[in-house]
């Protein structure tokens, strides 16, 4: 498949063909994510939860990013890579946001960079969009937030808080985001942000009507023993990777494994040699 371009992804959402999109942050997760014909990888700050073990977002940093978004572009050929913008790399100064933008971009290899936030975070996108760096926002529920304020609910559940969000979506589109992420926000309001906006709407928890969907492939993969309510479940790798493990370990302790199919021996005449040793 020829690299996805942001243009393309544009003529996907007026075609009306849905985007696929999965976090990765290794490079067999890519390799597979691009053999899959999946659209975007999204190497996300989720990193730091299902990989790194934090229970939040807060203490992943630009050089964790770039780390992890490495090996995803030697694996992933075609489909465009967004890296995230960990918690405070583009809050303190425009000129910071530039610098850890531009340093995700070149030494990390993404295609385009992801940052949490609404009509406060525009400036930034446009200064970053000024300079040439593609931005996705992120609006909705915003991981790096929610964890400090502790509040994972779901958003827009009624009408004014679902014209705030639309008004964050527009000052966003407006400021040159090429697309945006819609985390954890009622149905309806998802749908009428995606009918408003030119550029692509990336749902997650967030219905059926956005222009495409992400998910964290830990999540749909279920390599945890629990999901959030909205991930599909499409392989339960938690069970298959505990049965593989408990199998091995009860080969080797009852010395199963390795068995003289998984052994090399020496040839004949080299083994007769062995007595003189
Ligand atoms: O970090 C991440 O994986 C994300 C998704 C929740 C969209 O931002």
């Amino acid at each position: 498949m020829e690299k996805i371009t942001i243009s393309k992804l544009w003529k996907m959402k007026n075609q009306g063909e849905k985007i696929t999109m999965v976090t990765a942050y290794d490079y067999p997760t890519a390799l597979l994510a691009d053999e899959a014909n999946i659209d975007m990888i999204l190497v996300g700050d989720s990193v730091g939860m299902v990989v790194l073990g934090y229970d939040s977002p807060i203490p992943v940093t630009v050089d964790d990013i770039i780390h992890h978004t490495k090996p995803v572009v030697r694996g992933a050929k075609s489909p465009l890579i967004v890296a995230d913008m960990p918690f405070m790399s583009y809050l303190i100064s425009i000129e910071e946001a530039k610098r850890n933008a531009s340093r995700i971009i070149q030494e990390g290899g993404a295609d385009a960079v992801k940052l949490e936030g609404g009509k406060n975070v525009a400036p930034i996108v446009k200064s970053l969009v000024d300079v040439g760096i593609p931005v996705q926002a992120h609006i909705g529920l915003m991981p790096q937030r929610a964890s400090i304020e502790g509040s994972y609910k779901v958003q827009a559940k009624n009408i004014e808080t679902a014209q705030e969000i639309l008004d964050d979506a527009l000052a966003l589109e407006k400021a040159g985001a090429f697309s945006i992420v819609i985390e954890f926000v009622t149905t309806e309001a998802a749908q009428i942000i995606t009918e408003k906006l030119k550029i692509p709407t990336i749902g997650i928890g967030a219905g059926p009507h956005c222009d495409g969907q992400v998910l964290l492939s830990h999540d749909l993969l279920g390599y945890y023993k629990t999901q959030p309510p909205f991930a599909k479940l499409y392989t339960n790798l938690n069970k298959i990777i505990l049965d593989a493990f408990n199998n091995y370990r009860v080969d080797v302790k009852s010395q199963k494994y390795p068995s003289k199919e998984y052994s090399i021996s020496m040839d004949n005449e080299e083994r007769k040699k062995l007595k003189k040793i």
